[in-house]
């Protein structure tokens, strides 16, 4: 497994991997929109020529965001996750970055567990972030030393 920068070989297959996930999936031009945007970085975990899932963030002033993770669920449990995340770590810690940080729904358990394993803070609670359905948000946080 390889994760790589995600061109637009990949986007079709992501924005499928978007409506499996998601609620209110990013669509295949919103995430070829990011392929070019200074202050966006998207991976892609691939095995040879298969998709197996992706990850993608924005920095700005060293403070980073990460949008999305997601792995398609044939893969899952095999640190794909893992790494796409790290990777994205190990981008946000480079030229002096302050912090990398999230929103993540309450009850999404997996995904709690995997920025946790990272390192990762519970910051905040975001009150009925979330729609359809509804639910709170975590912020983790993940601050890097200076
Ligand atoms: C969250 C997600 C990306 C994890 O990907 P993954 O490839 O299965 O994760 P990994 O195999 O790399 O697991 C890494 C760590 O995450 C945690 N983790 C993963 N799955 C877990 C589960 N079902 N329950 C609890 N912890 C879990 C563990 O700490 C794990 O480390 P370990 O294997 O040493 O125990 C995947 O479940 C997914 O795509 N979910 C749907 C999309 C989503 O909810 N994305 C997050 C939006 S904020």
């Amino acid at each position: 497994m390889e994760i790589i920068r995600m061109t637009a070989a990949h986007t079709a297959k992501l924005a499928e991997l978007e409506t499996l996930c998601f609620s209110e999936p990013w669509s295949e031009k919103a995430l070829s929109e990011e392929i070019d945007n200074p202050a966006a970085y998207f991976v892609t975990a691939v095995e040879g020529d298969t998709v197996l899932g992706y990850g993608g963030m924005h920095t700005v002033l060293g403070e980073s965001y990460i949008d999305n993770i997601a792995v398609f669920p044939e893969y899952r449990g095999c640190g794909v996750g893992r790494a796409i995340t790290q990777a994205l770590i190990d981008r946000a810690k480079a030229d002096d970055g302050l912090f990398i940080t999230l929103e993540v729904r309450a009850s999404n358990t997996p995904a709690i567990g995997l920025y946790a394993a990272l390192g990762f803070e519970t910051a905040g609670v975001r009150k009925r972030f979330y729609t359809d359905p509804e639910e709170d948000g975590l912020i983790m946080t993940l601050s890097f030393q200076r």
